[in-house]
């Protein structure tokens, strides 16, 4: 066998692994879009469609980030409402406020409950800009009230 051959081929492994390394970096490096673009509330009230990318486009009803994911101010690592707002029965500070303060930081009777938060904040804003819509039905289509 020429000696030179297992040391070609150990050259030609290496550049072959060099370009599927570098094909996997762009292909899979490449940001994941980070806003969703429609999202479906399961509920014992049927489901509810909530358009997310109208509510913020520009074209839409250009809606800021912060104004719904409110907490902190420069929230840049977005959670879901249910991290901060799934107050225990025991009354205590949901742990993801835990990552960021001390149990003593603040009083956890005023966080609301999930749903209650998703209402508030969905229903105040379509009263507060006089079109959205404020009645359950028009949420809750597939649900008898
Ligand atoms: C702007 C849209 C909107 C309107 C108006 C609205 N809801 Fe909802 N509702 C939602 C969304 C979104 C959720 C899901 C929240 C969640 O995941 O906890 C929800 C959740 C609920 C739930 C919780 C179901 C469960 O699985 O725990 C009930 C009950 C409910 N709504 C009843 C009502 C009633 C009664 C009204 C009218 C007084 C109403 N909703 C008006 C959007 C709406
Ligand atoms: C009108 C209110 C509203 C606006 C404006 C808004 N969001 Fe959301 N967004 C929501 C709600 C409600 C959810 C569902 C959260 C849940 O299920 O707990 C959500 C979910 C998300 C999620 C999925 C992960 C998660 O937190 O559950 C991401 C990512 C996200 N939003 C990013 C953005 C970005 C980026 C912007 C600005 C371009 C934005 N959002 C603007 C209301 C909004
Ligand atoms: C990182 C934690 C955190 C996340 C995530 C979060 N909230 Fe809150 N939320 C709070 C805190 C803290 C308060 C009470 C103080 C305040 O108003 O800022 C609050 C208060 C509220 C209130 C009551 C405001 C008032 O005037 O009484 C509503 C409504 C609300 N949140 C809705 C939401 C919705 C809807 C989401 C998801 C899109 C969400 N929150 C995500 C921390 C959070
Ligand atoms: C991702 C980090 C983060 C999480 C999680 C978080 N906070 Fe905060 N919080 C902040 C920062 C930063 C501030 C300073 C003001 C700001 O940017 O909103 C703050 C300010 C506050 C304040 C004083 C100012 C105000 O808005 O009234 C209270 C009270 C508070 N947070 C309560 C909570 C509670 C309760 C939770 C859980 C439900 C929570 N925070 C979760 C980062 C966080
Ligand atoms: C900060 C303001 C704001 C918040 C928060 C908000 N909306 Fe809206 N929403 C609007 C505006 C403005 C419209 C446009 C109404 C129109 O032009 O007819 C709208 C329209 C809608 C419509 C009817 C048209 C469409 O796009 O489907 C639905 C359904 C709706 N919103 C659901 C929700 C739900 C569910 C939430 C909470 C998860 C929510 N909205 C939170 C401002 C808001």
């Amino acid at each position: 066998m020429n000696p030179k051959k297992p040391l070609q081929l150990a050259y030609g492994m290496a550049v072959v692994l060099l370009l599927v390394g570098v094909l996997s970096y762009t292909a899979f490096s490449a940001k994941a879009p980070d806003e969703p673009v429609r999202l479906m509330f399961q509920c014992s009230t049927g489901k509810v469609l909530f358009d997310h990318k109208t509510h913020t486009a520009e074209s839409g009803y250009g809606i800021a980030c912060t104004d719904c994911h409110h907490h902190p101010e420069n929230a840049e690592d977005r959670t879901s409402c249910r991290s901060c707002h799934d107050v225990p029965k025991d009354g205590s500070a949901p742990a993801a406020c835990l990552n960021c303060h001390d149990a003593g930081d603040f009083e956890v009777e005023s966080i609301v409950k999930k749903t209650d938060a998703i209402h508030q904040q969905c229903i105040g804003c379509h009263k507060e800009k006089g079109s959205g819509p404020e009645e359950c039905k028009l949420c809750h289509v597939n649900y008898n009230f």
